[in-house]
């Protein structure tokens, strides 16, 4: 089974082929002139610059042997050279009855899948998360349903930032302020504590709240006064080196962060497979060092240990990986190395994808070419899929009106009470129960920020805009929502009718219309897997529900005679599968009704 468009290209390729020319030129897209034409083959005019020739001749030689394909009903040159393909209701009633049938609503798999890996959130211990942080939570979560569902086998992995130097400052701060835990730090340190026992019920008094209002002071301190900074890093090395005071109290840091994260994640529909941290990998950074000793990687500079990685002929200077610190901390770029090993041998992923800010790709492209240099990887395995930033009105990263970064937890919250009122503006959602109602507005929050998202090209930066993200109309999460929903309650009531489903015949252009967008499902899906691109699933998503909106308009269904009535309902329900796997694929899930 194979959609119209890539088997329509098929039999375009063969005709190109029998006259001695590529058949990649055979390439079909959807037709920029919907109102003439389903389809349109454009590849006669390089076909013609190739071959010194007339691309109108091409195109005729290419349409005259299309037209004795069944599935056609005319095939004619446009223009300087196209080629206008138009379908047979018989050919689109045939491809409605496969997707109909098929639970994955046109979907193929992959022929060769992969094992996969997905670096994404990359929240820290204490540090707030940023904007930077919610886009790849949701881009990364995107792209491994994606991956996912076309038959990869994938793993989502938080990577969660808890051994770098903000852990240093946070022990600092907090000893400082508690002088009784400073001194438990201390005890703990002489009696060699066990690291692996219960955290000391003293530690229990430190809360997500403290160390979201130490963290901040904290940093500053060691931006200003070097003696600050010089023993933050001292204490981020005994952590490193397992001392039980700073560890102990560090797992504590790491606990009350760990579950407020995956709640709020949670919360937005991000959930990880796995939840590992920077720490996780400590244990194979003696065996990882001395490795790259033995291959002649790693240079003493400066009291430090480094891998140069520049290369002749780099457009742009690359700093060598700082493997070792000169107080022998472990790195940012350590722990990724190491991540890279502690994947290979508990995994084995023939690619791993790393969804993080477009800020960071320098550190991605040192740590990757690293790992290649050392034989931890081979080229291409490893991949850094960056992004644009989420703008506030000013054009520059949103930051909250009070000028700090912005919470995950505030912006759901937000995000809900506006969707609350969306729902009510709309009058939606009023007479179900009131825990119904909150269930419904979390999604349409989630929805309205997931596709605001997602529907921009991931390099893209958007600005965000409430207003505009939750409203029912347009080009929004909620509107895909009203539409899933709308399709549900048919479906409802036709059975509550006694209305039953039988095989697709489509006859009228608005039935055209949608089975042709349903049948871009798998195009659409291809093209975002190849370029790790969820907004051409978004992009899918909102044709397929206009091309709906048009249908319900313009075709009556449960008044219909009851053969079409049947048909119809049989789009109906392909239509809300499809459309309910494509939201999917963007972490976003609908409500039964609203
Ligand atoms: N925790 C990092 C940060 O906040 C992001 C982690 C991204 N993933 C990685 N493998 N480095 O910047």
């Amino acid at each position: 089974m194979s959609d119209l468009k890539k088997a329509l290209g098929e039999a375009a390729g063969a005709a190109f082929a029998s006259l001695g020319l590529p058949a990649e030129l055979g390439r079909v897209t959807a037709s920029d002139r919907p109102d003439l034409a389903d389809f349109q083959v454009n590849g006669a005019l390089p076909a013609a610059k190739q071959a010194k020739k007339n691309p109108r001749e091409i195109a005729a030689a290419v349409a005259e042997r299309l037209k004795g394909d069944g599935r056609l009903i005319s095939a004619e040159v446009a223009g300087p050279g196209f080629i206008n393909l138009k379908v047979s209701d018989q050919a689109l009633s045939e491809r409605a009855r496969e997707i109909a049938a098929d639970p994955r609503a046109g979907a193929e798999v992959l022929a060769a899948p992969r094992r996969v890996i997905v670096d994404y959130g990359g929240p820290n211990v204490a540090k707030p998360m940023h904007v930077g942080h919610l886009r790849a939570s949701i881009i990364g979560e995107s792209v491994k349903r994606l991956y996912r569902f076309r038959g990869d086998t994938v793993l989502g992995d938080a990577h969660f930032g808890d051994w770098g130097y903000q852990m240093g400052l946070l022990i600092g701060a907090v000893c400082d302020e508690h002088p009784d835990l400073a001194a438990l730090v201390a005890r703990l340190n002489a009696e060699a504590a066990p690291l692996d026992g219960p955290i000391p019920e003293a530690f229990e008094r430190i809360t997500l709240a403290d160390l979201d209002r130490l963290y901040p002071l904290a940093a500053a301190s060691g931006k200003e006064d070097p003696a600050y900074r010089d023993r933050a890093r001292r204490l981020t090395a005994e952590l490193q080196a397992k001392r039980p005071g700073a560890y102990l109290l560090w797992r504590r840091f790491r606990e009350v962060t760990q579950v407020a994260l995956e709640r709020d994640f949670h919360a937005l529909g991000v959930d990880f497979d796995l939840w590992k941290g920077e720490s996780d990998v400590d244990r194979l950074i003696p065996g990882m060092v001395e490795d790259l000793r033995d291959k002649g990687l790693l240079v003493e500079d400066q009291g430090a240990q480094i891998v140069r990685v520049a290369r002749q002929g780099d457009k742009r200077d690359l700093p060598p990986l700082l493997v070792v610190s000169s107080e022998g901390s472990a790195m940012y770029g350590t722990t990724d190395l190491a991540t890279i090993l502690d994947r290979k041998q508990s995994f084995g992923p023939d690619l791993a994808i790393y969804v993080v800010d477009q800020r960071q790709a320098d550190h991605f492209e040192v740590v990757f070419r690293a790992a290649c240099l050392a034989g931890y990887a081979e080229e291409g395995q490893l991949q850094h899929i960056g992004f644009g930033t989420m703008n506030g009105p000013d054009g520059k990263p949103f930051k909250t009106r009070e000028g700090g970064v912005l919470k995950l937890n505030d912006l759901i919250e937000m995000t809900r009470g506006k969707a609350r009122e969306r729902l009510h503006e709309a009058g939606l959602g009023e007479d179900l129960p009131v825990e119904e109602f909150e269930a419904i507005a979390a999604k349409v929050a989630v929805a309205a920020l997931k596709f605001a998202d997602l529907s921009n090209f991931r390099g893209t930066s958007y600005v965000f805009d409430l207003d505009r993200f939750t409203s029912f109309e347009g080009k929004t999460g909620p509107y895909l929502l009203y539409q899933a929903v709308r399709v549900k309650s048919l479906l409802r009531k036709a059975e509550a009718d006694g209305a039953l489903a039988g095989p697709v015949v489509v006859a009228e252009p608005a039935e055209r219309d949608l089975v042709l967008a349903l049948d871009a499902f798998e195009s659409a899906l291809s093209e975002a897997y190849d370029r790790f691109a969820p907004n051409a699933v978004a992009e899918h998503a909102y044709r397929l529900s206009q091309a709906f909106s048009k249908f319900y308009a313009a075709c009556p269904i449960l008044q219909a005679e009851p053969q079409v009535r049947a048909a119809r309902l049989t789009l109906a329900s392909a239509t809300l599968t499809q459309l309910e796997l494509a939201l999917d694929v963007l972490g976003v899930s609908t409500p039964e009704r609203m």
